[in-house]
Order: structure tokens, then sequence, then C-alpha cells
């Protein structure tokens, strides 16, 4: 048998990792501007994330939610504590697809309708109802193309109250900041007037924060820069340092009923340590104010270029549009100087560090890239 080919690789092979370094099996060492797709937030193999996850395994792997698991509701206290959405409950899945979904579904259970409203460019996942209300043809099947959803400008609050103007609508999703569609910040006033439009209209407004949550921005969620508190937070990715691992915090106007929602896999053991160790490395480490005074620095270094069209983005959330293809510039950063970035379209470079980038690394990419660019 062999692999499903559905993703282009680069011919590298990590073995090992610590912070925001990787070794490939030749024993190059790489520096990780990528966090493996933002997903790495307390870096790579951090001894207190192995001690606590080893600990846990030795004790009890997996059950089940059929049975009192208090790592959940230590996690769902800390959480709500070190975001500020204390009044808020966690349903806890295994990852940022799963998050959108069962936040769509909240949302239709909650109001009775079925229509989404979405946003151009944006990515949600690959699941039935996060894929519908994701702007990319090509990864929509005719049967995920089923679902009522309507795509409408980012930063258009007009075209976003035509629509809710009809009546039909259960729920709006956004992007704390648009990613793989290429790191697109919404606008303050915009994300206060959606706020208001759903509230005014009685939809569902839900915030998507798998890649611009869980402190990449320099604030817990990349929302909390606008002021606006949503009805349902999405989070995946840094939520666990690759652990699977998922969840949403819903406000307290909905209410639970058994049976509602469910996963197998959601809220184990395993992933629950690997999350209590996240929260706890960010908060004592202070990752989160790293995260933004680094990823400013990178920001405000990078050359004024007429190759460069534009540089966007918060904290370690940050988009490098050029005015050519950025695969070769990829490929010199990765080959030349073992570099790993990530990418959005084809002028983009796309960086998704580990908050705990420091300014050393930062000054490595930063010469790395300049010299690429003048050259
Ligand atoms: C904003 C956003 N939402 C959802 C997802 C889907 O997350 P997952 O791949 O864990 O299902 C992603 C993944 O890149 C994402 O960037």
């Amino acid at each position: 048998m062999h692999l499903f080919d559905v993703y282009s690789l680069f011919d590298v092979t990590p073995v090992r990792a610590q912070g925001c370094r990787v070794w490939d099996d030749k024993g190059t060492e790489y520096l990780d501007l990528y966090g493996g797709h933002a997903v790495i937030s307390i870096g790579h193999s951090h001894p207190r994330y192995i001690a606590a996850l080893t600990e846990q395994l030795g004790r009890i792997g997996f059950y089940s939610n059929s049975v009192v698991n208090p790592l959940q509701t230590t996690l769902a206290q800390r959480l709500g504590k070190a975001c500020g959405y204390e009044d808020y409950s966690l349903f806890l899945d295994n990852s940022g697809a799963e998050s959108n979904e069962n936040a769509l579904k909240l949302a239709s259970f909650h109001t009775g309708k079925d229509r989404i409203i979405a946003f151009r460019r944006s990515f949600h996942g690959r699941t039935s109802g996060a894929v519908a209300a994701t702007d990319n043809p090509a990864i929509v099947s005719p049967f995920n193309a089923n679902h009522k959803v309507t795509f409408c400008d980012l930063n258009d609050a007009g075209g976003v109250e035509a629509e809710l103007k009809k009546g039909d609508v259960a729920g709006v999703i956004v992007e704390g900041i648009q990613g793989c569609g290429g790191i697109h910040v919404p606008t303050t006033d915009f994300m206060q007037a959606l706020a208001d439009l759903c509230r005014c209209y009685g939809a569902v407004l839900i915030l998507d924060e798998v890649q611009s949550g869980y402190g990449r921005t320099g604030r817990f969620f990349a929302h909390q820069w606008t002021g606006i508190r949503p009805d349902i937070i999405t989070m995946g990715k840094g939520i666990a340092n690759g652990f699977p691992c998922g969840g949403i915090l819903i406000a307290p106007q909905f209410q639970a009923r058994k049976g509602m929602l469910g996963t197998t896999f959601g809220g184990n053991y395993l992933a629950m340590a690997a999350a209590l160790a996240v929260l706890d490395i960010i908060e004592d480490e202070g990752l989160i104010n790293n995260a933004y005074h680094v990823g400013e620095y990178i920001k405000s270094r990078i050359p004024a270029s007429p190759r460069i069209r534009e540089v966007r983005g918060r904290g370690l959330m940050l988009g490098i549009e050029m005015n050519e293809d950025v695969a070769p510039l990829r490929r010199q950063l990765l080959f030349g100087d073992h570099i790993f970035t990530g990418v959005a379209g084809k002028n983009m470079i796309r960086l998704l560090a580990p908050l705990c980038l420091s300014f050393d690394e930062a000054d490595r990419f930063l010469q790395a890239f300049n010299t690429i660019i003048n050259s």
C-alpha cells in the first residue's frame, strides 16, 4: 500500500526538534518559522510538556466521555481565566475543522435557521460545513456544496446586513485574522459592526481563532484587539502544541442538551495534559507578550523593496506579500539558509513561528531574507 498522494512535500525528513529548531535525518539544523503550520505554540519538545504527557500516559491514556474527567474541568477553569471568558462554557474536540463544524451546528440548533454567512478568502477546514464555509471551490465536493452558505467581502458590513435582513441566517463565521487566504486583518470598525449586526438580527457570531488564537497575535485571541465578545470562539492548532486537540468557547445564552454535541476522542487525558502544560508554559514564560514583540520586530525590519508589495499581520502571524511567485524564495530559505516558512497563495510568505521565537532567531531570518531580497 502507498499513501494517498494529496500533499506537496519538501524533501526534508525532520527527526528531532527543540524550541524553534528542527533537525533532519542528516543532522542539518533548521530554524522553524512555520511552527508545523501554526501548531507549535510553546516550542518543540518543551521539557515540561514532555514530562506532563509522559506522566499522564503512565497513569491513564484514554477512557471516554461517559465518565468524569477532572482534567477537562481544570482546563475549562484555567482557559477561562487565561483568555478572559470565564463565563463561557468549553466543548472539547479534536481539530480546527471539527471545532468549526460544532460551532456551525450549534448556531443552527440555537437559532433554528440553516444559512451561514462566511467571507471571501476564508478557510475554516475540511469537514462538511467547515469546507462549505471555505472560499475555495477546489476543495469543496458536490456533497459539501449543498450547504447554504453566502460569501460576503471582509470589511463590508453593509453586505453582511443585506444578507442578515433576509431573516434566515443562523450564524456568521469569520477568522480573527484570515490565514490561508493571505493574512487579511479585519478592521476594528468592521468587527464591531459585525457583533452589533449579529445581535440586532439574532444571528450567532462565530470567531474562528484556530490559527490566529492562543496568543499568536499578542492577545489570547486576535479578535480581542477589536473589543468584541463573539458568541462562539473556535480553537485548534496551538492549543496542545501538536497533540491533536480542538475546542469551542460558548457564550452563556446557549443551552446545552444531552447528546447535542459529542466525540469519542475529544477531551481525552493526553490532550488535556498537553493543553494544561501549554497554558502553564504560555503563562510562566510570557509567550503572548513575546509573540507580539518579536513579531512586530520582524514586521518593522522587513526592508522596503520593489519586490515586496506589503507586510501584513500581527505578532507572529505575519504575511510578506511579494510582487513575484515566492516558491523559489522559499526553496532558497529552506535549502540554502535552512529556514522553514509557510506560504499563502502564490505571492505570500507566511510566518507562523512558535511563540517562543527569540530576537536572535528573528535576526537570523531577517539577515537571510534581506540577503535574498537584495541579490
Ligand atoms: C482558520 C482555520 N480554521 C480552521 C482550520 C482547520 O483546522 P484543522 O486542520 O485542525 O482541521 C485551519 C487550518 O489551517 C485554519 O487555519
